[in-house]
């Protein structure tokens, strides 16, 4: 029996066939993880399309850091942590907005949106070697991949694209489905909170195994009302002798492929409210354009997992933001796509869509996140089962060299893990500068 009162050794608690139920439940390595996960790798912040000018801002996080992402006033954009040199209060309070100063309330120091710190009250009260060059916020080191903006405090990883590797042609693959169109995330939020920890969610986003047995009622329903081939009925019965397959897209990156199951995406889309009369307008104005402008309204039948906290499932960007070791704010952002080929009435009815799911679906799995965080608060039974299809021989290494699997294997939540060690265990120093 080990003795878990002693620091953690992180590589007792993952096993090759299982990892142990404190990396869910443990508030020390849920701390480490803050730190050493969120901003030890590239990690999501926020998409260009939500400061689409010069000197727009947002209100993030980073793990458990306050964080701005800003433009400044030549458009470029930045990573700054929200933190005040002077008392370490925030200096930004407001969720988004324009700006080109940030100023502290408490004493009123103020910051160009690049960080620079240019106005101290009174500040001959400090002295003559005052410096101020010395006092501007933390920057985060901040890349931007095709409008997705990440941030990390490591220096020593590569380039984000070098980083994301074959999860960034995936990503491609995600943005072109309307060539030349340009994703917007600019619909909103849609805030779900859960009592479990943050990554019962990304195991869940590369779980192939459970739609057909969590979600019935809702693939029920719809299969009543509208028959066999609407979305997401390839999930019922024994999905590994389906077409859908798994990925590990390297550095904790993981992709569920579902689009092999589908063949005409409008014709296969859930229905909609105003369906009838929207399709015949997109018809009249565009004519042949018309079925390909209706297949993008559909989800995109990829669920793309970018570790450790940006999730891609139909239509939509899932962000998982951690509060604590056993709760977790779940960030839908519905997406529209910009072009100029393409009448605002396909992203009225993605709109819809994407009402669809997060409504009648994800309550499903909220209510399995948290059942699994209270069984997990059980210490007479250790470990969690991650071993599905580890010797089954039905893995292989595709086309890109990606290790690929049937949908229910669990090789997404193995990769998971082998990330989470690498990351927990790296020695680099973490730096704002
Ligand atoms: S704490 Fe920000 S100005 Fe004093
Ligand atoms: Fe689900």
């Amino acid at each position: 029996m080990r003795d878990f009162s002693e620091p953690p050794i992180y590589d007792d608690l993952i096993e090759t066939d299982r990892v142990h139920r404190t990396l869910y439940t443990d508030e020390a390595i849920f701390r480490e993880e803050m730190n050493r996960i969120y901003g030890g790798t590239w990690t999501y912040l926020a998409h260009e399309s939500e400061l689409p000018k010069a000197n727009d801002f947002v209100r993030r996080t980073l793990g458990l850091r306050p964080i701005i992402v800003s433009r400044d006033r030549d458009g470029k954009v930045h990573g700054l942590l929200n933190r005040c040199p002077h008392r370490g209060a925030t200096v930004c309070r407001d969720d988004a907005g324009s700006t080109r100063r940030f100023t502290c309330p408490y004493h009123n120091w103020s910051f160009t949106n690049s960080g620079d710190l240019v106005g101290v009250p009174i500040e001959e009260g400090y002295g003559p070697n005052f410096d101020k060059s010395r006092l501007g916020l933390g920057k985060i080191r901040v890349e931007v991949y095709r409008g997705f903006i990440f941030g990390t405090l490591n220096h020593e990883l590569p380039d984000l694209e070098t980083h994301l590797g074959t999860a960034a042609r995936r990503l491609d693959e995600w943005m072109d489905r309307w060539p030349g169109g340009k994703i917007s995330v600019r619909n909103g939020q849609h805030r779900l909170m859960c009592n479990g920890n943050w990554k019962l969610v990304s195991d869940n986003s590369h779980d192939g195994y459970h739609p057909g047995y969590s979600h019935a009622s809702l693939l029920r329903m719809r299969k009543d009302r509208y028959g066999g081939g609407v979305d997401m009925q390839w999930v019922l019965g024994n999905v590994d002798d389906g077409l859908q397959r798994l990925y590990d897209l390297g550095n904790g990156n993981t992709f569920l492929d579902q689009r092999p199951e589908i063949e005409r995406y409008w014709y296969q889309s859930a229905p909609m409210p105003g369906e009838d009369s929207y399709a015949a307008t997109l018809r009249e104005r565009l004519g042949e354009r018309a079925e390909p402008a209706l297949d993008v309204v559909m989800g995109s039948g990829m669920n793309l997992n970018i570790f450790p906290n940006l999730l891609i499932i139909g239509n939509q960007l899932q962000v998982i933001q951690p509060r604590t070791v056993d709760s977790t704010d779940l960030i839908w952002y519905s997406t529209s796509i910009e072009a100029d080929d393409l009448p605002p009435e396909v992203n009225a009815l993605r709109m819809r869509l994407q009402e669809d799911f997060p409504s009648f679906g994800e309550p499903d799995d909220l209510a399995n996140f948290e059942e699994c965080q209270a069984g997990l608060s059980i210490p007479e039974m250790e470990w969690v089962v991650t071993s599905r299809h580890m010797d089954t021989g039905t893995e292989y290494v595709d086309g890109n060299g990606d290790l690929a699997g049937l949908p229910t294997d669990e090789l997404g939540i193995r990769a998971f893990w082998k990330e989470w060690l690498i990351r927990m265990n790296a020695t680099t120093k973490l730096e704002a500068k």
